[in-house]
C-alpha cells in the first residue's frame, strides 16, 4: 500500500487531484507557510509513485518526480487516493499517478510520411497500485484526465506503453490498430483522422489495409 505518515484528506479535497509545476494542487488556496507544506507532502507522494510505477514497468529510473515536474510546464500529474480510515486508523492511501504533457514530435501519418505535430498530447507515465490494479481504477484515473483536459484517447500519442496499457487502451477504447513510428511513441489508426486535406489520405490507407487483409 502507499501510505504516508500524513492525513491525505489534507491534500485531497476529492479523490483525484491535478498537480503542476508548482507542486501545489490545481486549486490550491493557501498562505506560503500552507503552500510549503503541502507542495513538501505532495513531492513526497509523486516520488514514491513514480518509483513504484517505475518497478512495475521494469524501468531503470522513474520517468516521474517532483523535481522533473517543478522543472516543467507543459506536464501535469494527476494523483488518486483512497481516503477511506483503515482498521488500523490511518487516513488513507495513494493508489493511483498519471502523468500526461504535451511534445512536439516527429511522426509518421497512415501513408508513411513524416509529419511535424506540435504541442501532441502524450501519455507519458500511468500507475495502478499492485494490490488494486485490474479494479476498474485506472479507467476512473484516466476518464478524468481525459474530461479535465479535454482529450480524446485516439488524439493522444503513448510514450513506451507496456504490456498492460496497451491492453488497457484496447479493452476501454477500443484503440488497437497502431501507426507505425520511428520513435518510441505509440499513435493509434485516427490520429491525424481530423486534419483537413489528410481525410483523403486516412481513407486511402484504410482502402490499403482492407486490401491487405482480404489477400
Ligand atoms: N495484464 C494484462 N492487462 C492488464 C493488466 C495485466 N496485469 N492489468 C490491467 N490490464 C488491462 C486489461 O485490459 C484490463 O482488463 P481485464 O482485466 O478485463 O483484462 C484492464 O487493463 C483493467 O482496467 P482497469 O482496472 O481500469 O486498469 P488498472 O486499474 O489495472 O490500470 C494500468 C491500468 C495503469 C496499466 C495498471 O495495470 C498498471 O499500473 N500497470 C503497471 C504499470 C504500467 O504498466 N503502466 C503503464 C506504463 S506505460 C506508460 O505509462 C506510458
Amino acid at each position: 500500500m502507499a501510505t504516508f505518515q500524513y492525513d491525505l484528506r489534507q491534500l485531497f479535497p476529492q479523490p483525484i487531484i491535478k498537480i503542476t509545476s508548482t507542486l501545489l494542487p490545481h486549486k490550491f488556496r493557501g498562505d506560503h507557510r500552507q503552500a510549503a507544506d503541502i507542495a513538501a507532502k505532495i513531492s513526497k507522494i509523486i516520488d514514491r509513485m513514480g518509483e513504484l510505477s517505475a518497478i512495475a514497468q521494469k524501468l531503470n529510473k522513474p520517468v516521474t518526480t517532483a523535481q522533473k515536474l517543478r522543472m516543467s510546464d507543459n506536464h501535469v500529474v494527476y494523483l488518486m487516493a483512497d481516503l477511506a480510515k483503515d482498521g488500523d486508523g490511518r487516513r488513507g492511501e495513494v493508489t493511483g499517478l498519471l502523468k500526461i504533457g504535451f511534445k512536439d514530435l516527429y511522426l509518421f501519418d497512415e501513408l508513411g510520411q513524416a509529419r511535424k505535430v506540435d504541442k501532441t498530447p502524450c501519455i507519458l507515465d500511468f500507475y495502478i497500485h499492485d494490490s488494486r490494479q485490474r479494479t476498474g481504477l485506472g479507467k476512473v484515473l484516466f476518464q478524468t484526465m481525459l474530461s479535465e483536459e479535454k482529450w480524446v484517447p485516439v488524439k493522444c500519442s503513448v510514450d513506451r506503453p507496456s504490456e498492460k496499457l496497451l491492453s488497457f487502451l484496447k479493452k476501454h477504447y477500443g484503440l488497437e490498430r497502431c501507426i507505425p513510428q520511428a520513435n518510441h511513441f505509440v499513435l493509434y489508426d485516427g490520429f491525424f483522422e481530423h486534419e483537413k486535406g489528410n481525410e483523403k489520405a486516412s481513407e486511402l490507407a484504410r482502402s490499403r489495409r482492407m486490401l491487405l487483409a482480404n489477400r
